[in-house]
């Protein structure tokens, strides 16, 4: 695996693979990589000729107060881990590359920035939006990975590269559970052993908004209300939101009449962790 830290070096490389016909597969990531991270990797490996993964911690979608200096970092362990499977070049910029002296250009996708994490964090998506955009232009991808984890994340970058005119596929691939359900996340390091076996309410509260849909109730606000008093139930969980919300514009629905996003964010003592679980008329899930 190449490992290169030039913006200018990573655009020629990508630059020559599209001249040469050959697909580039970008996995966009902020490091400390887990089976989450490792499965985008494989599904870029297995439709692409050529894996690309970034690996920065990018300080603009970090509020003032949130935990950019103590985001955990591990770049010999994630090297290895790409090598492993077998990932070609790995790009790891120096913030100077992405940001240099003098930077001032940032993209808003102006409704959908707003909603969900967008209002808990502030910003967070004008850095998420402007760091990606960025990262498909030097990096050239036809195919670019997500995780299904990051809902509203995915909500914001499939819109950007409609509306900015990508020529490339954004690819979703779902969520990576632990044995106990919790979804896989770098941010679950920071969890005490007593906070990480309460984390796990949260996808139980949309196991029981699941089944209640199947069940028969498909009005939204009672899903909703059924994934608030889960998460109220475990004492060491302290709810960001719950939502039940078109998975594209994000905004609330009233009835489950075509595919709606039920998802759920809560604190951990100082851990904010997300989940979420797609349901739809004729029975189809995204959970596992
Ligand atoms: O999901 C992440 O790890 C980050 O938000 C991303 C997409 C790599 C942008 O910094």
């Amino acid at each position: 695996m190449q490992v290169l830290t030039s913006t200018t070096a990573v655009q020629s490389r990508a630059l020559d693979l599209r001249a040469s016909e050959r697909s580039i597969g970008l996995v966009p990531t902020m490091g400390a990589l887990h089976e989450g991270h490792l499965s985008l990797v494989r599904a870029a490996r297995r439709e692409n000729d050529v894996v690309l993964v970034s690996l920065f911690v990018n300080p603009t979608q970090f509020g003032p107060t949130e935990d950019l200096a103590r985001y955990p970092r591990d770049l010999e362990g994630d090297r290895q881990k790409l090598e492993d499977e077998g990932a070609d070049i790995l790009w790891r910029p120096p913030a100077e590359e992405v940001y240099p002296p003098g930077y001032q250009t940032y993209i808003r996708v102006e409704d959908l920035e707003t909603r969900l994490d967008g209002a808990t964090r502030p910003g967070h998506f004008r850095g998420v939006a402007t760091v990606v955009s960025k990262l498909f232009h030097v990096c050239l991808p036809h195919r670019a990975y997500f995780g299904q984890k990051d809902a509203a994340q995915v909500a914001v970058i499939r819109r950007l590269a409609q509306d900015l005119n990508f020529p490339l596929r954004v690819v979703v691939c779902p969520i990576v559970r632990e044995p106990d359900g919790l979804a896989m996340s770098s941010r679950n390091a920071y969890l005490s052993p007593a906070d990480r076996q309460a984390a796990t309410v949260l996808y139980r509260s949309l196991q029981a908004a699941v089944s209640l849909y199947h069940a028969g109730s498909h009005a939204a606000e009672s899903l909703r209300q059924c994934l608030i008093a889960a998460i109220s139930s475990e004492p060491r969980a302290k709810l960001d939101y719950a939502a039940a919300v078109d998975p594209d514009t994000l905004q609330p629905l009233d009835q489950v009449t075509r595919p709606t996003l039920l998802a759920v964010a809560a604190w951990f003592g100082g851990t904010r962790l997300i989940d979420n679980a797609v349901v739809a008329p004729r029975a189809h899930s995204l959970l596992p």
